[in-house]
């Protein structure tokens, strides 16, 4: 690969994977997954899964990408003609890339949401500005036609971003904006917790109740992991591809991880204590629990609806730099194959998401009561790729990785200290693999 494909700079892959795993999955669904799953015991399987299957995981793709410096699917090739490995590998970045367009058909239309917020000026004088917020979000998801406009916006400008290239598009539109999301969301969950009901979100989120521990919420808790680290599909085996070649895996993707759940922690520090000290608001309202809730907190805020407009334009753009690795892969493997140029790639993927994403639109309207299995569209896809296909792309990885690539290989290509090696080995082989199946098993019991 031309060495000009290679990022510049030690910390652009870090941003860019950083920009990957933190987005709407920290900020938008793990404060509603947690309040819809009762709080503490699906925090404390979700940190236990980041810890035991994320971290072996993701070091596991990057390496892939790394090694093989191609898009997920050819990467994959690459290294089992090197290993004398089974041909049927490469199936897996097929799965993966595939699991990406899905999710991002809804992805985009959540992410349009929020943009739609940075438009969102909340009048002055309300009496109740909870039920205002309310109203407001009842009123925008019962609208297919805003809906659509502004998930079709969204698309755009991730097809815009990803159609520009690897480097001008993805690499160098993290960098700057990052950081000011996670002061921001920062500060403001120090003012929700000083407004709002700091004592009990603390009992909520961090006193374990293993009692409460049910099949649906261990497998909830293990695919928001996966969803929320971008892994299981190959989104960060396709910036492994453009790792600079000196820079170390396990250092990097423990800094990734320790990014992610910090962001999504505050997420739920700051969005719970106004839930907690509101009565009209539920904690268990689902996907549209932090569109009702900061918009509370904001409003109490002196400058208020500044402050609310930077933050909804700062989570799209973490959005965004989400958005733009769903694509990736699939778009990196369709360029390899030199038919199509990637601008012309991007725009028929994109075209097909965005008609995939107009289900979604309509799961929340015209189709809600359009169920299979219990499920609409929407919470069909988000069940099938969160709970299901990401964590068996992730049982496949751990496999491959700690089961099928030589010992040898597998030791000089992660450079690591031989504690810190065998800690992660172990991990790899045995507990990533064996808890994805276990709770598996659990969840159909
Ligand atoms: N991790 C992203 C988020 O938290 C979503 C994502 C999932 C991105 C899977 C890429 C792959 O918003």
């Amino acid at each position: 690969m031309a060495q000009t494909k290679i990022w510049q700079g030690n910390y652009t892959f870090i941003l860019a994977a950083a920009g990957s795993a933190v987005g709407l999955g920290n900020i938008w669904k793990f404060p509603y997954m947690v309040g819809s799953n009762g709080g503490s015991a699906f925090v404390l399987v979700y940190l236990i899964c980041i810890l035991a299957i994320g971290l072996p995981v993701m070091a596991s793709e990057v390496l892939i990408g790394k090694h093989g410096r191609k898009s997920p699917i050819n990467s994959l090739r690459k290294i089992s003609i090197e290993l004398g490995l089974n041909s049927l590998w490469p199936i897996l970045g097929g799965i993966g890339a595939v699991t990406g367009v899905l999710i991002l058909s809804y992805y985009s239309v959540f992410a349009g949401m929020a943009f739609s917020y940075v438009f969102n000026v909340m009048p002055v004088d309300l009496e109740n500005s909870s039920f205002y917020s309310m109203e407001h979000f009842s009123n925008l998801v019962s609208s297919p036609s805003v809906l659509l406009f502004w998930h079709s916006l969204f698309m755009i400008l991730t097809c815009l971003i990803v159609g520009l290239g690897v480097i001008k598009g993805i690499g160098k539109s993290v960098n700057v904006l990052m950081p000011f999301l996670f002061i921001f969301l920062v500060a403001i969950s120090i003012y929700s917790a000083l407004i709002g009901d700091f004592k009990q979100t603390y009992t909520f989120l961090f006193s374990p109740d293993f009692s409460a521990l049910t099949p649906s919420i261990v497998i909830s808790a293990m695919g928001q992991a996966f969803f929320s680290l971008s892994i299981g599909m190959g989104a960060i085996m396709a910036y492994g591809a453009y790792m600079p070649q000196k820079q170390l895996i396990g250092k990097t993707v423990l800094t990734i991880i320790i990014l992610d759940t910090f962001v999504a922690l505050v997420a739920g520090i700051a969005i719970f204590p106004i839930v907690f000290s509101n009565p009209l608001l539920e904690i268990n309202s689902g996907p549209g629990l932090i569109f009702q809730t900061l918009p509370v907190a904001f409003y109490s805020l002196p400058l208020g609806n500044i402050f609310s407009i930077i933050f909804f334009l700062l989570i799209s753009i973490a959005a965004l730099s989400s958005s733009i690795s769903l694509l990736e892969p699939f778009t990196a493997w369709l360029e390899e194959k030199n038919r199509f140029s990637r601008p012309l790639i991007v725009f028929l993927l994109g075209t097909f998401i965005w008609a995939l994403g107009i289900g979604s639109v309509l799961s929340f309207n015209l189709w809600q009561d359009y169920k299979i299995l219990g499920l609409n569209f929407l919470d069909l896809i988000d069940f099938t790729t969160n709970n299901i296909m990401l964590p068996l792309g992730g049982f496949f990885v751990s496999i491959l990785v700690g089961w099928v690539f030589p010992y040898k290989f597998l030791f000089e290509k992660m450079e690591m200290k031989r504690i810190n090696f065998l800690l992660f080995y172990y991990s790899l082989r045995y507990v990533a693999p064996v808890s994805i199946l276990l709770i598996f098993i659990y969840s159909i019991s």
